[in-house]
């Protein structure tokens, strides 16, 4: 059993004392311009264990190694900065893009979760970069959230899942993208994307030429024991309490397909998260909207605090129109499947 810790609230003003935990193997949460990380000195496998007992993970599921300056790439990996790497690195770090490369022996297996490989990012956020170069360590981090739980985009996230079970929380405010970075495999012949995230497809096919999508991200890997590149797809992800249906397809229909349900179930609190566009009189359901259409960055940023205000509001199923799966789409639609536990309903 462990003991309750007394988390201690850092304001952007104390960077240097939330430092400071770091560099003492402590467990400090901070923002990134994805979602809030949990971090601890990446090459210290004791904190790094720690991380995992905090969030209830499971230990094959490697972290990412966050660093202020490319510089530092060179200890965590074996493996030649090759021309492609380095021009990926410079078009995208810092910013929300992880690359998985070959490990170097400096780095501890349980951050690895015993991979062979290692994933790295630069996070483009002033205070994760200060922070990051004050510690002094590279930082392991993992999203900031009880595993299983939509990752956090405010310091309040972080406080509801990890208060007593870790040192600090440095609050940046709200994250700016909302969702995880993309993870990328360069670690193997051909650039593999692993999992979705705020740097695109698209934009990765401009710079990589070509790019495989593994099968996980778009599709469930519903034999659990089947092989996932990225240990971390296989896992249930970004479950609000309540029971997720996603509804895919034209959206005239969708709409007409939510008031239906909502009409079958008038014994059920129900929660609707849709687009601007979509909306509509959906009579007693709590509905909250994502964003528009237009406009997917909002909805990347909106997603995973509506979940939790659902839970919340106590609603016992949630609605949620699905989206094109271009651009951001696909990070976006990626997270809603999931915490639909791929329960999806194509109208
Ligand atoms: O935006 C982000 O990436 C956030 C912030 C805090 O930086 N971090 C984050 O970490 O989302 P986490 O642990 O929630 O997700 C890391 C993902 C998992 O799916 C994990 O399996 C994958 O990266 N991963 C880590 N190391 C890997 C490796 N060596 N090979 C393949 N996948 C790896
Ligand atoms: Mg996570």
């Amino acid at each position: 059993m462990n003991s309750i810790k007394n988390t201690k609230i850092f304001n952007e003003n104390e960077v240097d004392s939330a430092a400071e935990l770091l560099s003492a193997g402590e467990l400090l949460a901070f923002p990134t311009e994805t979602v809030y990380g949990l971090g601890a000195d990446a090459l210290n496998p004791r904190t790094v264990n720690n991380i995992f007992v905090a969030k209830g993970r499971p230990a094959d599921n490697p972290l990412i190694i966050h660093i202020a300056d490319q510089a530092d790439l060179k200890m965590l990996t074996d493996q030649e900065i090759s021309p492609l790497i380095k021009k990926v690195i410079d078009q995208f770090w810092p910013g929300p893009l992880t690359i998985v490369l070959k490990k170097s022996s400096l780095v501890p297996e349980v951050t690895t979760g015993s991979l062979d490989t290692v994933a790295i990012r630069m996070p483009n956020h002033p205070i994760a970069l200060r922070l990051i170069k004050e510690a002094g360590v590279p930082v392991a981090a993992p999203s900031a959230n009880l595993s299983g739980k939509p990752s956090p985009t405010l310091a309040d996230h972080v406080i509801e899942d990890l208060a007593g079970r870790i040192d600090g929380i440095l609050d940046g405010g709200q994250t700016g993208i909302g969702l995880e970075s993309t993870v990328m495999d360069l670690s193997k012949e051909v650039p593999t994307l692993l999992r979705p995230g705020g740097v695109t497809y698209e934009e990765l096919t401009e710079v990589l030429g070509r790019v495989e999508i593994d099968p996980a991200v778009e599709s469930k890997l519903d034999d659990i024991s089947k092989k996932a590149i990225s240990p971390g797809m296989k896992y249930k992800h970004y479950a609000p309490q309540a029971e997720v249906l996603l509804l895919e397809g034209d959206s005239s229909k969708i709409k007409r397909k939510i008031k239906e349900i909502i009409n079958k179930n008038s014994n059920k609190k129900i929660g609707v998260m849709i687009t601007i566009e979509s909306i509509d009189d959906y009579e007693q359901a709590i509905v909250k909207i994502m964003g528009s259409r237009d406009d997917l960055s909002k909805v990347s940023q909106n997603i995973f605090k509506l979940l939790r205000e659902f839970d919340a509001d106590g609603v016992d199923q949630i609605l949620i129109e699905g989206l094109v799966t271009e651009g951001l789409g696909l990070a976006i639609m990626n997270r809603l499947r999931k915490s639909a536990g791929y329960q999806i309903l194509e109208v």
